[in-house]
């Protein structure tokens, strides 16, 4: 079909998420008790999450409905389009098609969303009427204040400080839903004291945030916590982007070659490949590009290891790809993108050669969202601008090769919030950062031993 953007009648609308962890050709290594180091059950999960979502996180059933109501809410924003990138592929002069689908839609400007509304539809279902959780960019913090919103819940955000102090209108956006932030490390916890004891100038980290915002959980009965990415109930709900890109794309009449996303906990990237993954698995030749920032090379640098999932130790250990739990990137702007760790699932998914990484500088994502917005004209998220970088490395191959792949990205959501962080590059404020080996090893050090 020759049109430029395609969306989904109510009737295509998928009803059902799609789980990968029932076609995973190995098994998921179990999350570990971060004292025991024992396997967790269920009951080990309770004082921190919804029920119906443990239950999630440890389904073997391949597809979960879509409960009515949670279907209600993303009815606001969903199907999201799927866009082919016309002015993008000329300005490349590529032979290959290029599509993104457009997760920019929704209220907060992100994917978030497709799993903040069922995480708090859950929650309320079970009598929860406060959730708390961390943000690093502001997208997941504003996706929780808006799920929040839609059950007439309380939210709490533990926002990290340097996003905090870059970002003042994600701030503005959580207010406007209702949404209760502070700037991480806090003084309103042990954890957050704990780090400011250590380091009063501490710009945070996703790790430090996930301390504070799980010990605020557990302080209080009708409490519970949420996480924006990282666990298999996350990139259950995300698989929502996924289903529709597929239904979409036999409209378009086409199919991809290459899948492209970027990856800060792995739910965007998740969200998009997991559908086209069970295709892989099923035979089709599919390529999987998750893209990172060179300055938190979780996939390409990182080791397989059982890790903490934040920076004190409270989370349980979780098998995957991670730098260390004590390590913290330096402030760059896709502060999305600046965590330790990789969900279990993406990383089992690299170790097992399903899914290659890549890693750019923040310069050059810059520099390919800029060429982006003045070619499909919407203004990127600096997380991504990682996929876009990746996406024209892949137009450009093709053009030197001369083929005609199909690329698709996901376009995770818009810079609207972001702009200050345009203005700095733009002014040549903005850096690149690598690490040396030895940086890098001594996080890793900090490893916890597992046998
Ligand atoms: C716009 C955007 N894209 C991508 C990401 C990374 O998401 P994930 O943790 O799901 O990989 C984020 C995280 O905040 C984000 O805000």
């Amino acid at each position: 079909m020759n049109s430029k953007r395609v969306f989904l009648s109510q009737s295509e609308k998928p009803k059902a998420w799609y789980n990968l962890l029932a076609d995973l050709p190995e098994p998921l290594p179990p999350p570990l008790h971060p004292g025991t180091k024992q396997p967790v059950g269920p009951d080990d999960l309770a004082p921190i999450f919804a029920q119906e979502l443990i239950a999630q996180e440890m389904s073997p059933e391949r597809w979960i409905e879509i409960p009515q109501e949670v279907q209600d809410v993303y009815d606001i924003w969903r199907p999201s389009p799927l866009v082919r990138a016309t002015e993008l592929e000329k300005a490349l002069k590529t032979p290959a098609r290029i599509y993104f689908k457009d997760e920019s839609h929704s209220p907060p400007g992100s994917h978030k969303p497709n799993t903040a509304v069922p995480q708090a539809y859950y929650n309320k279902k079970e009598g929860i009427n406060r959730l708390t959780t961390e943000t690093g960019a502001g997208q997941w913090g504003s996706a929780l204040s808006f799920a929040c919103s839609q059950f007439d819940m309380e939210c709490k955000v533990y926002m990290v400080k340097c996003s905090y102090e870059q970002k003042p209108y994600r701030r503005s956006m959580m207010h406007v839903w209702g949404g209760n932030v502070s700037p991480s490390p806090s003084n309103e916890t042990k954890a957050g004291r704990q780090i400011l004891a250590a380091d009063p100038d501490s710009p945070g980290s996703l790790g430090i945030a996930i301390s504070e915002a799980v010990e605020a959980a557990v302080a209080r009965e009708d409490t519970k916590y949420t996480l924006g990415s990282v666990l298999n109930h996350v990139m259950l709900h995300q698989s929502v982007i996924g289903l529709e890109t597929e239904k979409q794309f036999e409209i378009f009449e086409d199919t991809p070659d290459i899948v492209i996303g970027c990856a800060g906990g792995g739910s965007n990237f998740a969200g998009l490949a997991f559908p086209y993954i069970r295709r892989r698995l099923e035979g089709k030749d599919i390529r999987f590009v998750a893209v990172e920032p060179r300055s938190c090379p979780t996939m390409s640098r990182g080791s397989y290891n059982y890790d903490f999932g934040d920076t004190t130790m409270l989370t349980p250990l979780l098998k995957m790809l991670t730098l260390g739990h004590t390590f913290i990137p330096p402030g760059i702007h896709a502060g999305g993108l600046r965590y330790h760790g990789m969900a279990p699932m993406v990383s089992l998914c690299a170790k097992l050669g399903i899914i290659e990484a890549a890693a750019y500088h923040q310069l050059e994502c810059f520099a390919a969202a800029q060429l982006f917005a003045k070619t499909e004209g919407i203004i990127p998220a600096p997380e991504t601008a990682h996929a876009i970088r990746a996406t024209i490395v892949e137009a450009e191959k093709c053009r030197e090769e001369g083929e005609e792949k199909c690329i698709v990205m996901s376009f995770s959501g818009h810079g609207l919030c972001d702009l200050g962080a345009y203005d700095r590059y733009f002014a040549g404020e903005l850096d690149d950062h690598s690490y040396s080996e030895e940086k890098l090893a001594a996080a890793m050090a900090d490893l916890p031993q597992v046998d």
